[in-house]
């Protein structure tokens, strides 16, 4: 090969490398983006910058799909503080925290990291995960503060929903207003630590839906996963932690959960061909809600009515019972005897009841 061969092929890689490195994951101190800059995750994952919603004229700082489209927000900062102009600004400051400025340098958003901070840069990481560290740590037991730890509406693999005992930290979901507005709306999806902890979905007080207690596989009232899922459900508990998280067992997947603004948890899947798919719905079908059939009812949805007493109880308005409005549930009708060997009775195939009241012995 002669040397100027050589020259050209140096040349033309340089060509060619230097715009891929021009796509920084990072901002630092001295780095804030703007209007119109993004970073995105080392291997092309996820972008983080500002944008507008469809049908808005505010803008916020969020996270999305690189090569999603159209865009799937993912995370957004600045939800109940919306910017009204293209003026925002996202700075790491010297003391550790992310702020958004606005055209007037007022701070609107503020992660609040309280450590105390050298060299604070901010990574967005393949995950989906923002990341505020010192300098290059990339120790998650050091970081400063994390997009993660304070979920929107989407759980994306590996985040986790549950709490930290240790920091009193807790994960949760909660819906936006609508696709339009991210700010929050009335709906979370918590994992509750009174007795057995479960998962439970809320519409401002009112509980909607209980996922029941862990089973050693899946939360109770979860469907069986089929040999061949895209991914497996994790639950964490001991003294210090309770979460719950799913990992891909299939890196490539592109997979998320979310609690939409209507109330469903979907569980959705992204190719390029078919764009996002349903792979799972939560509630099912009526018999999901929470105490549909009231207290001491069962429901079962392939039956016509749907909702039943327990053996031993009846209505408790059967008028109403029977005009499908069985929200008030059954009472006991006979008592119980003993005698004739009435201990225990076995449902099968039943969502177990709700565990908040439950006490349980550590294995
Ligand atoms: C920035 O925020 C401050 C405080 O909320 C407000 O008074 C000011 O008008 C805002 N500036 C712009 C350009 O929106
Ligand atoms: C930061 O702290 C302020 C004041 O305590 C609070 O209003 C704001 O919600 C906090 N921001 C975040 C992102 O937690
Ligand atoms: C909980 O907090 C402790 C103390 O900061 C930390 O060491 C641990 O990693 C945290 N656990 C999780 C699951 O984040
Ligand atoms: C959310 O709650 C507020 C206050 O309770 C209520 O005014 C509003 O209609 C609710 N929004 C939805 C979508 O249910
Ligand atoms: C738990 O027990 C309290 C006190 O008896 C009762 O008021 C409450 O309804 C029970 N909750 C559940 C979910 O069973």
């Amino acid at each position: 090969m002669d040397a100027l061969a050589r020259l050209v092929i140096i040349f033309s890689s340089v060509l060619f490398i230097v715009p891929i490195s021009i796509a920084v994951d990072t901002i630092t101190v001295n780095q804030p983006i703007r209007y119109g800059e993004t970073i995105i995750s080392a291997g092309g994952s996820f972008e983080l910058g500002f944008y507008t919603p469809e049908n808005s004229k505010n803008q916020y700082l969020g996270i999305w799909y690189k090569k999603v489209t159209p865009r799937t927000v993912v995370w957004v900062a600045n939800g109940d503080f919306p910017l009204t102009d293209s003026l925002g600004v996202l700075k790491v400051t010297d003391q550790g925290t992310l702020v958004i400025l606005n055209g007037t340098n007022s701070i609107i958003w503020s992660s609040n990291a309280s450590r105390s901070a050298q060299n604070p840069t901010a990574q967005l990481l393949e995950s989906g995960n923002l990341v505020l560290k010192n300098g290059n740590d990339d120790d998650p037991e050091n970081f400063l503060w994390q997009s993660f730890d304070h979920p929107c509406s989407t759980l994306l693999p590996n985040m986790k929903l549950g709490r930290n005992k240790s920091t009193g930290q807790e994960w949760y979901l909660s819906s936006s207003k609508s696709t339009d507005d991210p700010s929050k709306g009335n709906l979370t999806y918590r994992l509750d630590p009174h007795g057995y902890p479960q998962l439970l979905k809320r519409n401002g007080l009112i509980l909607t839906f209980c996922s029941g207690p862990w089973n050693g596989l899946r939360f109770s009232g979860f469907r069986a996963l089929a040999g061949k899922s895209i991914y497996k459900h994790v639950f964490t508990f001991n003294e210090k932690e309770m979460y719950y998280t799913y990992e891909l067992l299939d890196s490539s997947v592109v997979s998320r959960l979310v609690l939409n603004s209507n109330g469903d948890v979907q569980r959705l899947t992204w190719t390029d061909v078919t764009g996002w798919t349903e792979y799972s719905t939560m509630p099912m079908d009526d018999c999901d809600g929470y105490a549909f059939c009231g207290v001491h009812g069962f429901c079962n949805i392939n039956q016509v009515p749907k909702c039943g007493c327990l053996d031993g109880f009846q209505p408790n308005f059967p008028n109403n019972w029977e005009m499908g409005v069985w929200s008030n549930g059954c009472f006991r009708s006979r008592p119980l005897d003993c005698q004739r060997g009435e201990w225990f009775k076995k449902y099968s195939g039943v969502k177990l009841p709700d565990t908040r009241n439950s006490t349980y012995i550590e294995a």
